[in-house]
């Protein structure tokens, strides 16, 4: 049994994680900031209160958390999308999306880093349209430059975490049926989550700092 952490676990794709990793025996400290009955109902370990902005509510999880032992994965799910284009570009909402999907993360690896086991794992949910190489439409500015900002973070974070002995990845989840596309997708959280455990699984330090679709098909940056 493995010790591990999922940020943003109340819903969607965090909640689906949750639910299959408890359901293979796995120990499971779900963070978030209000917790769904659905969450409640996988037996998971939850932590409220856990806003990913917020450097205080994120140091009082660690905290909490270190004090049961080491962990094995941290997999950081939170993010928000608030779609944009060049006409309705709004600095607010691009600068909530920076905390949100670029600092968030980064603080949360930060805190957990030094209670990672040597031969822990970071995932961290990115978006394949955080690629530059991908991006053949434009639009979504906050959202695009958000994800390739934390590209660049968790690669740093691959560097810099190596001497730990933990490896760190970008993980793209495919195009999912969850709140934040509305329902629309191609896949379920059911399926995203199957494919992204697998990821996690599968790879290791020799793939530390590389961006990864749930479908096992490796991205360009
Ligand atoms: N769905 C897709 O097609 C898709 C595609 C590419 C990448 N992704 C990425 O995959 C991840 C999960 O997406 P999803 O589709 O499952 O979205 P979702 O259903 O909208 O869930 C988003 C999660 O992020 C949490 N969150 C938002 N702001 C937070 C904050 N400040 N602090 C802590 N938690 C916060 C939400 O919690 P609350 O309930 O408290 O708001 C919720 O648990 C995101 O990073 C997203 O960008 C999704």
């Amino acid at each position: 049994m493995a010790r591990y952490v999922v940020v943003g676990a109340n819903r969607g794709i965090g909640l689906e994680l949750t639910r299959q990793l408890k359901a293979r025996g796995e120990e499971i400290i779900a963070a978030c900031r209000s917790a769904s009955p659905e969450l409640r109902e996988t037996g998971a370990e939850i932590h409220e209160h856990v806003d990913v902005t917020d450097d205080e509510s994120v140091e009082r999880f660690t905290a909490a958390t270190k004090a049961n032992g080491p962990v094995d994965v941290l997999v950081h799910v939170s993010g928000i999308l608030k779609g944009d284009n060049l006409d309705t570009l709004d600095w607010d909402t691009l600068r909530e999306q920076f905390e949100v999907n670029t600092l968030g993360p980064l603080r949360v690896a930060r805190s957990f880093a030094p209670f990672m086991k040597s031969g822990g794992k970071i995932g961290i949910l990115s978006s394949r349209v955080g690629s530059m190489a991908d991006n053949t439409s434009g639009g979504n500015y906050g959202y695009r430059m958000s994800k390739a900002a934390v590209n660049m973070a968790g690669v740093n974070l691959a560097h810099d975490l190596k001497s730990l002995g933990v490896a760190v990845f970008l993980l793209h989840p495919g195009f999912v049926q969850t709140e934040m596309t509305g329902g629309r997708g191609h896949i379920g959280p059911d399926e995203s989550a199957r494919g992204l455990i697998a990821r996690l699984d599968a790879l290791g330090m020799d793939e530390t700092g590389t961006f990864w679709h749930a479908d096992g098909s490796q991205l360009p940056w």
